[in-house]
């Protein structure tokens, strides 16, 4: 095992420094730097005690003032969802990035800042990158075929390191490798699939697509966080050690794999917060398993914790395990947590054994990544290729599944003269998208670069079928055949939830109305939208049949509705490539997907289909 880790740490420091774009400092300047000391535990030796507070700091790029880099040898800064430069353009990530490091390298040591974001599918903060299909859609093509879904895994992990490197960027809070064993976790579209195999293999082979590229991941959260009691986002899971065991291979695999960077989930195991949790974090995780990488906490996730102050918290933080601290309460939050942190240690409630073990497992980080030779990049690159777009288009098409289709109806669409579109989500690149799009929570409307669903059958029946569309189902005419959009809003994390838990966001009255009220109408279940019925029943009256495609980040609760659908087919969150969805429809293609999850009728009802059902035709 160590040799098989040591021939993946040469591969990745010698692609991190073949794949950066260029370095924009005088290898002069950072000779003369480095000549200071030449392994990280060399660098390690000349940091003040302020130096290694100031490096487990990761800041948000709002919470920062010019300076603050320099002033405070901070080492990290990140983008919370949606949380993009004021010229969201790759030259405008690029000057961004670069302002940041500058700073960075006008500290006494120069130590790199590192900058993360959560690229978890496509660089999605970014505008008019290539958005691809959520890990359930990946997780669909895997449920069909693991070959297909291991290139599928590693396509998503190299399209997103790609663009992610065109802007700068370098490390992305991705993948997540929990196993969602429960739909009303609003981030079960996260995970690839209530099967552990398949997020074992999936989550592996993101990691190798995304690291073989130039782009560190940060498998996340560990532990448990799809298997707390009703889905609860966040929640608390009881888990026995075999109960643990049984959701650890992802982790195995991405640690074999070469993952380097670690997220711990804001949920508990047996009432313990994972942020807390020397049993898991450090016992478990990095002497049990061998983690080499840097443990860094989610957002302001240290002041969910035990104790009666944020001192104590940040105590109980590092001493269970965590490395860097994500804290995003305002620029008190990181100010305050850098006090308090040489604070513990002076008054030896930290062992500076501890902030040594950290701060190296940060050192080694940037060291891998090639951040100490190219700490800037030199220019921009191309986000959104068309091959780029083609190949995010074919995982459209192949994360596709077919669960209904009466008298082989979707065989005749090619032959049909006339036919009716339906539905907001025909033609909405933000639903498509779901959330973590351009902004945290996503939100509906033509929202970055894309082909929406209506505009892939369009150009697919040009010149064959007049195509009539009507958000509402509402059209004059007869028609062959309705194709019926119908799906989830989009959201994000808690905002998801449908087990009765109402997000911050919700209770202080700041989420969209469009999202309150789906909530309110669902708050139990994950019923199709008013909206979405009302078209259906419109569809329906046109006397001819109705293909169904849901845009969803799960399965919906769809009770007995699909009686009434001649093909009814599940598109997940395909992202910005719905064209796929008409290369199958029109493209005489078999199905190729499968339901990565259960789906049920409702909540704890009947198994309308199982996991890995789908038709092929
Ligand atoms: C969020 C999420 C986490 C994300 C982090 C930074 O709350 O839990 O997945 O990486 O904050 O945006």
């Amino acid at each position: 095992m160590k040799k098989h880790l040591l021939s993946s740490f040469v591969m990745i420091l010698l692609l991190f420094a073949h794949t950066a774009c260029g370095s924009g400092r005088s290898a002069g300047k950072n000779a003369q730097r480095n000549a200071a000391w030449k392994t990280p535990e060399e660098l390690l030796s000349l940091m003040t005690l302020a130096e290694k507070a100031g490096q487990m700091t990761q800041a948000e790029r709002g919470n920062l003032l010019k300076g603050d880099i320099t002033e405070y040898a901070l080492g990290s800064v990140l983008s919370g969802g949606g949380s993009t430069p004021a010229q969201n353009t790759p030259e405008g990530w690029v000057k961004m990035f670069n302002d940041f490091a500058e700073e960075s390298l006008k500290t006494r040591l120069g130590i790199p800042v590192i900058y993360g974001i959560d690229a978890v599918h496509g660089h999605n903060n970014a505008l008019n990158a290539t958005i691809l299909p959520h890990n359930v859609g990946l997780g669909a093509i895997a449920a069909g075929d693991t070959d297909r879904g291991v290139k599928a895994a590693y396509t998503a992990g190299r399209i997103t390191a790609e663009e992610m490197r065109a802007t700068g960027a370098r490390w992305t809070f991705a993948p997540v490798l929990g196993v969602a064993e429960d739909v009303r976790w609003g981030r079960t579209y996260e995970s690839f699939s209530e099967n552990v195999d398949i997020v074992t293999l999936m989550g592996a082979n993101v990691i190798k697509g995304l690291q073989n590229n130039g782009a560190a991941a940060c498998m996340k959260h560990f532990l448990g966080e799809g298997q707390t009691i009703d889905g609860r986002n966040q929640g608390n899971a009881l888990l026995d050690r075999a109960g643990i065991e049984r959701i650890l291979p992802p982790y195995r695999v991405a640690i074999e794999a070469g993952a380097m960077s670690l997220m711990p989930s804001f949920s508990s195991v047996n009432g313990v917060k994972m942020h807390e949790s020397t049993e898991l974090l450090t016992v478990l995780l990095k002497d049990e398993m061998g983690f080499e990488g840097f443990i860094v906490s989610d957002w302001a996730a240290v002041r969910q914790l035990s104790g009666n102050s944020y001192k104590e918290q940040i105590a109980h933080a590092i001493n269970a395990g965590v490395d860097m601290v994500m804290a995003t309460n305002g620029r008190g939050s990181w100010v305050d947590f850098i006090k308090y942190l040489q604070e513990l240690v002076e008054e030896g409630t930290v062992p500076m054994e501890r902030i040594d073990d950290a701060v190296l497992r940060i050192l080694k980080f940037k060291q891998r990544i090639g951040l100490f030779d190219t700490p800037l990049t030199k220019k921009a690159g191309v986000i959104g290729s068309n091959a780029n777009r083609a190949a995010a288009r074919a995982l459209v098409s192949e994360s596709l599944v077919l669960l209904q289709n009466r008298n082989n109806v979707i065989a005749k669409l090619p032959e049909y003269k006339r036919i009716l579109v339906a539905g907001q989500g025909a033609h909405d690149i933000g639903m498509q998208c779901g959330g973590w799009t351009i902004t945290w929570q996503g939100m509906h409307g033509s929202i970055t670069k894309g082909t929406t669903i209506l505009e892939g059958i369009q150009n697919a029946t040009k010149g064959k079928a007049a195509i009539t569309y009507a958000a509402d189902g509402r059209a004059e005419g007869t028609f062959d055949a309705v194709i019926a959009v119908i799906g989830e809003d989009p959201y994000a994390e808690t905002e998801g939830d449908r087990n009765g838990q109402l997000s911050n966001r919700m209770m202080e009255g700041g989420a969209e109305k469009d999202k309150i009220d789906s909530y309110h109408d669902n708050s139990l279940q994950i019923n199709i939208r008013a909206r979405d019925i009302d078209m259906l029943w419109e569809a329906y009256d046109y006397d001819c049949p109705v293909i169904v495609i849901m845009l969803s980040g799960r399965p919906m609760t769809i009770g007995d509705e699909y009686q009434d659908w001649d093909a009814f087919i599940a598109a997940w969150l395909p992202g910005s490539e719905g064209g796929g969805i008409a290369d199958v429809l029109f493209g005489k293609r078999d199905f190729t997907g499968r339901t990565p999850y259960t789906w049920r009728k409702a909540i704890d009802g009947e198994i309308l289909f199982p996991f890995g059902y789908g038709l092929t035709k």
